[in-house]
């Protein structure tokens, strides 16, 4: 019994090894290009929280090196980058670049958040806005050896207290 539970244990920590190692391949390689929102013409106002840029942004992983896509209708709409504070207010009077061509790639060239919304009239104010945050490598490695570490501790753990009392 306490073999099978240790073996069920072991092949259990294997698992979450071979997740970080999937994890850290995955978040290594090459740069990659995000289709905002997920889908064509997702940079529209949302018509429901759940519709929202920021909660498509906040289940993707973006590194340095990666690509936005933005998809809209350039007669209609624009997609400018701006400072947090211009963010929070919507206040597209001094952005620090704007886009209106349609197909928009801003590639995500440091780490940190990136701002960007609608300039259109009163689009931001109904949500057509979106934070990126850009995770470093090394930020990324960071944690990949802090849940190492909590894993091999918590094995360590089992080890010790299924083997007799050391
Ligand atoms: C918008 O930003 C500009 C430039 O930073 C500033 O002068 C202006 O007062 C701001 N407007 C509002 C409503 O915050």
């Amino acid at each position: 019994m306490a073999g099978f539970a240790r073996a069920v244990s072991s092949s259990s920590s294997s698992l979450v090894v071979l997740l970080l190692v999937f994890l850290a391949n995955s978040s290594l390689s090459e740069a990659r290009e995000f289709l905002v929102g997920g889908k064509t013409n997702a940079w529209k106002t949302p018509s429901s929280e759940f519709e929202s840029l920021n909660l498509w942004a906040q289940n993707s992983r973006f590194l340095i090196g990666d690509s936005l896509v933005w998809n809209y209708d350039g007669n209609k709409d624009s997609m400018v980058e701006v400072r947090k504070r211009d963010y929070i207010t919507c206040n597209t009077s001094s952005p620090i670049i704007e886009h209106k061509d349609g197909n928009t790639n801003v590639k995500l060239d440091r780490s940190g958040p990136f701002y960007f919304i609608n300039r259109e009239e009163g689009h931001c104010d109904k949500g057509q806005k979106l934070i990126v945050v850009v995770m470093s490598a090394k930020l990324i490695w960071k944690l990949i050896c802090v849940l190492f570490d909590i894993v091999s501790q918590i094995n360590f753990k089992r080890f010790v207290g299924s083997s007799g009392r050391l």
